[in-house]
């Protein structure tokens, strides 16, 4: 089975991440993930149900939850070191970090490696992989536009959590799946979120 790294940390859009594991098991990957300590604290503010603390509660929640095969998803601590997660001869060779902090980003664009995501991150750029960054902030300062430029010189794909709206949204939910079928695209994954630019709009449905 293919498989795919995903993070979420503390920035606000969580929707996105979990609409992304959510396509990406749907898709047949197998989710690795990763939750910061402030992407669980966003969660809790962000979605009706709360995240769990610990990796296993939090596995069965989202199983339930996202309708997730058991098989299909493993979480892992922030301090879980010894995963095939910080190995370049066993990670997964994509990752997505969704929705990204700025404090992840410069983490990320400095090589830190100071827990298991940043770590994860620095794994696959290294490994020449597929890194996909979902900042969400706004403005943006010079800082943050520094590490950008970083990372994109780095091989990854900067990809902010910038909805369209020429397909016409009806719903929250159609500005998320936006989102998440560009990152689908970016990490080669097949998918059927919305209409593509030239396909069938909402006049001609
Ligand atoms: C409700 C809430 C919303 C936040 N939204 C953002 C955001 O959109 N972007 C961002 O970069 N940081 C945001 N933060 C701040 C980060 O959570 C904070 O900088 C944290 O240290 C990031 O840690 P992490 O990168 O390990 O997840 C938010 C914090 C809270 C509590």
């Amino acid at each position: 089975m293919s498989e795919v790294t995903v993070a979420l940390t503390g920035a606000s859009g969580i929707p996105y991440g979990l609409r992304l594991v959510q396509a990406l098991a749907g898709a047949g990957e197998e989710v690795h993930l990763l939750i910061s300590e402030a992407g669980r604290l966003v969660a809790g503010m962000e979605t009706a149900s709360p995240l769990p603390q610990r990796s296993g509660e939090v596995h069965r929640h989202l199983c339930r939850h996202l309708a997730l095969a058991p098989a299909q998803l493993h979480v892992y601590s922030e301090q879980a070191w010894t995963s095939r997660l910080a190995s370049g001869s066993a990670a997964p060779k994509r990752m997505a970090i969704c929705p990204c902090t700025t404090g992840t980003l410069a983490a990320v664009a400095s090589g830190h490696s100071n827990s298991l995501l940043e770590r994860a991150a620095d794994v696959v750029l290294k490994e020449r992989g597929r890194l996909v960054l979902v900042p969400r902030e706004t403005p943006l300062s010079a800082v943050h536009l520094e590490h950008m430029l970083a990372l994109a010189r780095l091989g990854a794909v900067v990809l902010p959590a910038n909805p369209g709206f020429y397909h016409q949204p009806q719903h929250i939910d159609d500005l998320i799946d936006f989102v998440v079928a560009r990152i689908l695209d970016h990490l080669d994954v097949a998918h059927e979120l919305g209409p593509r630019w030239g396909q069938e709009g909402p006049d001609e449905r």
